[in-house]
């Protein structure tokens, strides 16, 4: 895939998962990389491996950072030409069984900073005719799900939004990709408190996820599903009545959730 060969990609939650696949393939591929997480020593240990890479590491949660972000990689006089918002997390349980501060960081992180970077970003692009944005939602964002509520809401609104700015922008040179994994082997499920369903042939690597991420956005989707059970389920859900997939979705999470309060 010679397409990525020095692109600028900034890769957010680049410290682990899906991110840093995404880092350590489009490296491979040439890309020239701007890495950020919290995890300072980690990104700096990665960056530090690779052909063309530097980390800015900070926290997405606070709403200061993304306008930070952008300022830190304007002064060193880098244009980005992809956007990849990528870091996100969830939580599993009843509604009532986590803090506001919780969600108020969740909704940050999954919301607020994905908006404030494509806002900053897709300006510049906009201006030069070219560039793109990846933004990772998941499988939940097709409908709500009972016992990881806010998660599931964040992300239909990174989906909804996503596949907006993509006919906005299309007609004007930008491509935006929204990427709805499912069930994705990372450090996500540890800090949701959930653990994977043990079906055959559902829990995909995160490395799967990016080479389908990247081949879909060079050639112009605005979608992806990934992996043909994930497809399979999305349709089912989309199909049948919306208290039939509300009991369905409650009764799969339910059975994941390791902290059970009930
Ligand atoms: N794994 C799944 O099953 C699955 C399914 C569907 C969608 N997704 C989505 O995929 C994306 C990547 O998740 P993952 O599965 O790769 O999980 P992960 O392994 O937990 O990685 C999450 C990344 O986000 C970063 N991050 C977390 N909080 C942050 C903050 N406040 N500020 C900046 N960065 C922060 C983490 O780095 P630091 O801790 O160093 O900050 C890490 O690099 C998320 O948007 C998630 O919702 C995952």
């Amino acid at each position: 895939m010679d397409y990525y060969k020095n692109k600028t990609v900034l890769i957010t939650g680049a410290s682990s998962g899906i991110g840093e696949s995404f880092a350590i393939t489009l490296d491979k591929l040439g890309a020239k990389l701007i890495l950020t997480a919290r995890s300072k020593d980690k990104l700096e240990k990665m960056a530090s491996k690779m052909n063309n890479a530097i980390s800015i590491p900070g926290d997405l949660s606070d709403k200061k950072f993304p306008q930070q972000l952008y300022d830190s990689i304007k002064e060193k006089n880098i244009d980005v030409d992809i956007l990849i918002n990528n870091a996100g997390f969830g939580f599993s349980g009843l509604f009532l069984d986590s803090s506001m501060k919780n969600y108020n960081e969740m909704m940050n992180l999954n919301v607020f900073s994905l908006v404030a970077l494509t806002h900053l970003f897709l300006n510049d692009m906009v201006t030069k005719k070219n560039g793109g944005i990846i933004n990772i939602s998941s499988l939940a964002s097709f409908q709500p799900m009972p016992f990881f509520s806010i998660y599931a809401a964040s992300k239909a609104f990174v989906t909804s939004f996503t596949a907006s700015i993509y006919e906005e922008y299309r007609k004007l040179g930008i491509k935006v990709l929204g990427v709805c994994p499912g069930y994705t082997k990372t450090n996500f499920n540890k800090r949701a408190q959930m653990d994977s369903i043990p079906v055959a042939g559902y829990l995909m690597s995160s490395q799967e996820v990016v080479d389908q991420s990247l081949k879909a956005y060079q050639s112009g989707k605005f979608l992806i599903v990934n992996g043909k059970i994930n497809k399979f389920l999305r349709f089912i859900t989309s199909v049948i009545p919306t208290k039939l997939s509300l009991a369905f979705s409650s009764s799969v999470i339910k059975r994941g959730i390791t902290n059970k309060q009930w």
